[in-house]
């Protein structure tokens, strides 16, 4: 996600510079900085990489300065520009604001603060904060940032700095992390521990709806009613290199620990109570109500969320819903027409064959709605839409976090569709809402059993996973995620399809991972669990945490919450991830860059 670096101290713009340095592998697309000079704020922010802001801003590195703040952007609300660049500024630029996270709210207190007279310029959620503080800047900054939280829904981390006021720098946060730290030159805050481990090991981690006042070697933290809060320091032993990482050995695993986070930011402004709110499809409306199919296109990761889409879908009603990889269906002889929504979904918004798809589609008349995570993107740009799953930006090759974040949108979509066709889903929106929760509880408890599982088959080459129903494409998503990190041969099936040819390869040194959890297939699952126990195959099953019978026949049990059939799919996505992570961890293998992968597959 975007990185924020300030401090307030003895320093040079360059050292905002380098702080940003140690924040570039969160990934960004643009970074700006502001400090001030003779009472005035100067801003200088960029399109593109850090590199890019340093040039153009070469003959002021060596200034010295006594405060500033720093930013690196991951646009989510406006494309990546220079002006939706942070810092962002109020109306008489005497204030600036870096941010992190999503403001929900933001429309209804732009127009507001419009209709105050406010004049804005960027396409930000983040202007708004900027604004608000300005209209509640009465002399005191820590208050006027305080009541401009007391504003926002959402999700914020922010910085500012005022022009007039020259001793302190103020920040604070609400699900965002923030990191404070101090030494005999200044007091510094950034998004991670990255940038502050050179500067002091003992830091303290701002916790949620706390503000921080900053001043020259010194900090007070305070609590949203404005009393001020006691510091808890932890010291840091980490290098910079595990730093980047969070602590954790590779990035895929940090990006799984993610995941609870990911889950709640695809939801935040679109759940309200029992409803879902998509108001990037409000004026699709009466195409959705003449809807007769609905074409998913997508490769990997992305094509196996869309499978689960159609599941999902055909179980609040019958309904036409066709998935193909997109390298097969830019050369299909498709049929295509307005009664008709094609949904292309692709983390990266650049994979060469679903561009091509949806030109192929678009050049036959039809519409495309993207899932992307990546603003700004080619798919985005040349789709009719796009729904953006707001994951943050995923490192590790194997897609992880965004899958999760790709599987949250696409429930949202199939609800809000089948609402706009006319049924409501109270239950399952509010099942929705408790997920983060849950996954997070779930990681918590099950990820050492799951380790514990993965080091008992580490030594086997062949895995087979089989599943049914909406968790069917959970076993072809298993099976990848094992492939491509651990480089072990894995294949996926439809359990009903193993006695068709797939169970003639079991016996003791292939073993199964089986998906039996307490749904309307899993006495189906137990059969086919029983067929490959006789073929004297080791079996994992991915279970309900209140199961006997599935538990009592394998060899090793991962156990998910007993949680609604529609939900299983996301913990034993997780499982698998957490699987494959850990047979991988086991051989010692490249896990962030798998050979012979690339992030994006931006060539056919
Ligand atoms: C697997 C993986 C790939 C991608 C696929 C599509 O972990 O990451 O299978 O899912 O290359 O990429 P996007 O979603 O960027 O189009």
């Amino acid at each position: 996600m975007c990185g924020i670096y300030g401090f307030i101290g003895n320093g040079k713009v360059e050292d905002l510079i380098n702080g940003l340095k140690k924040l570039e592998y969160r990934g960004y697309d643009s970074a700006g900085i502001a400090f001030s000079r003779n009472g005035s704020l100067i801003v200088e922010k960029k399109t593109g990489k850090v590199d890019t802001l340093c040039s153009a801003i070469n003959d002021t590195l060596e200034e010295k300065i006594n405060a500033g703040i720093a930013h690196t952007r991951w646009a989510t609300h406006g494309m990546p520009n220079d002006i939706n660049a942070h810092p962002q500024m109020d109306c008489e630029k005497k204030i600036a604001v870096v941010h992190n996270g999503i403001i929900e709210n933001f429309a209804a207190l732009r127009e507001k603060l419009i209709s105050e007279g406010h004049k804005f310029i960027s396409q930000t959620d983040t202007e708004v904060i900027a604004h608000l503080i300005e209209k509640y800047f009465k002399g005191d900054l820590l208050e006027a940032v305080r009541l401009a939280t007391l504003d926002l829904d959402g999700t914020y981390a922010i910085g500012v700095i005022h022009a007039d006021v020259k001793d302190e720098i103020i920040f604070a946060r609400r699900k965002s992390p923030l990191v404070i730290t101090k030494n005999e030159y200044g007091s510094y805050c950034a998004s991670d521990v990255t940038p502050l481990i050179s500067l002091s090991r003992d830091v303290v981690f701002l916790e949620d709806s706390q503000i921080a006042r900053l001043k020259k070697g010194a900090f007070e933290i305070f609590d949203l009613s404005g009393k001020q809060v006691e510091k808890r320091f932890c010291h840091i032993d980490w290098d910079e290199k595990s730093a980047e990482k969070g602590g954790y050995k590779h990035f895929m695993l940090k990006e799984i620990h993610e995941e609870p986070r990911v889950i709640s930011d695809a939801l935040m402004g679109r759940v309200k109570g029992e409803k879902i709110f998509l108001k990037e499809m409000e004026d699709w409306k009466d195409h959705i109500k003449n809807l007769r199919k609905i074409n998913i296109i997508a490769c990997g990761t992305s094509y196996h969320a869309g499978l689960i889409f159609k599941y999902f879908f055909e179980s609040l009603r019958p309904f036409d819903v066709e998935v193909e990889v997109s390298s097969e269906f830019r050369y299909r002889n498709v049929l295509i027409d307005d009664r008709m929504l094609n949904v292309a979904i692709s983390q990266s918004g650049e994979t060469a064959d679903t561009l091509e798809s949806i030109r192929l589609v678009k050049s036959l008349g039809g519409r495309v709605l993207a899932l992307s995570n990546v603003v700004g993107s080619t798919l985005t740009r040349e789709a009719d839409k796009t729904l953006y799953i707001n994951a943050g930006p995923e490192i590790s090759v194997a897609s992880t976090k965004a899958y999760i974040g790709q599987m949250t949108v696409l429930y949202l979509l199939a609800l809000y569709i089948d609402s706009v066709m006319g049924k409501e889903h109270p239950e399952k929106v509010k099942a929705l809402s408790r997920l983060p929760e849950l996954v997070d509880q779930f990681i918590l408890t099950q990820e050492k059993t799951i380790k514990d599982v993965a080091d008992r088959y580490v030594g086997y080459s062949n895995f087979m996973y089989i599943g049914r129903g909406m968790n069917y494409p959970s076993v072809l998503e298993g099976a990848l995620k094992l492939k491509e990190i651990s480089y072990t041969n894995a294949v996926g099936y439809q359990a009903g399809e193993l006695k068709h040819g797939p169970i003639a390869l079991l016996d003791e040194k292939f073993p199964v991972m089986a998906v039996a959890v307490d749904d309307d297939l899993k006495g189906k699952m137990l059969s086919n669990i029983l067929e490959t126990k006789a073929r004297n195959a080791h079996v994992v099953a991915v279970t309900s945490a209140s199961d006997h019978d599935v538990s009592s026949i394998v060899n090793d049990v991962i156990r998910v919450p007993d949680v609604e059939n529609y939900l299983y799919p996301f913990f034993v996505g997780i499982s698998f991830q957490l699987f494959a992570y850990n047979v991988a961890n086991n051989r010692n293998l490249n896990i962030d860059m798998p050979r012979n992968l690339a992030k994006s597959v931006t060539v056919e």
